[in-house]
């Protein structure tokens, strides 16, 4: 059992991930031939990450469904989750009288270097954000780590007084953290692990993979900058 527990806002809970779960194998999934080797087990499985978007865009429609929203999509980790999630907004948007309409912005953060994170944060894309006052904003991010990325970036969101703002984050690690940055929305808890795959990089690598996985020790080190 984790020794750690999460609480998030409002939503649908999530699913949780074990410190003792092994993974599956990667030899049950397909996956690009050039990683062979750099990965140690697959963590969420592609299509698992679909199904659980498409019920997190029910819960973000269920919460905001009646007003405009600006999506703002933390790239570059965030942009896969960013694209499947409003794919089936669109989707129930398209198949119910419910609709809301939608804008998109990106923003860049960037604080990793291998797979440790770095004291200095870089915001790029976000210096004028004055289009957010009076606006439901929701933050959309692949990965939420130590939170601290996330606070600073509410922090900078909250100046530009938009109506509301929730955040939809597809993973949150287990790490001992300060709970007032978690997201409203949560696709999966993981373990405290370095994780790369469906965006999620390390030293730019791995994006193009479609399940999360653990990258192996040989992996890291073939990568390492
Ligand atoms: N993988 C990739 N990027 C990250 C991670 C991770 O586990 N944690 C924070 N940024
Ligand atoms: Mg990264």
């Amino acid at each position: 059992m984790a020794d750690v527990v999460l609480q998030t806002k409002g939503g649908s809970g999530r699913i949780v991930i074990d410190d003792d779960w092994p993974g599956y194998s990667l030899d049950l999934f397909s996956y690009p031939a050039h990683y062979a080797g750099d990965l140690q087990c697959v963590v969420v499985p592609h299509g698992v990450i679909m199904d659980r978007t498409e019920r997190l865009a029910r819960d973000i429609m269920d919460d905001l469904g009646d007003h405009d929203i600006v999506v703002l999509c933390v790239l570059k980790g965030g942009y896969q989750f960013c694209a499947d999630l409003v794919d089936k907004i669109k989707a129930l948007s398209c198949n119910s009288d419910r609709t809301i309409p939608m804008r998109v912005h990106f923003i860049r953060l960037k604080s990793y270097l291998n797979d440790q994170s770095t004291e200095d944060l870089h915001i790029l894309g976000a210096e004028d954000l004055s289009f957010l006052a009076g606006k439901n904003v929701l933050i959309v991010e692949g990965i939420i780590g130590t939170g601290k990325t996330l606070k600073a970036l509410l922090k900078h969101v909250e100046a530009f007084q938009p109506k509301m703002i929730k955040v939809a984050g597809l993973l949150v690690k287990r790490v001992p953290r300060n709970i007032t940055s978690l997201p409203d929305y949560v696709g999966f808890e993981i373990p405290n692990r370095f994780v790369v795959g469906y965006a999620l990089d390390y030293n730019e690598y791995f994006r193009d993979l479609n399940h999360i996985c653990v990258i192996s020790d040989s992996g890291k080190m073939k990568y390492k900058i």
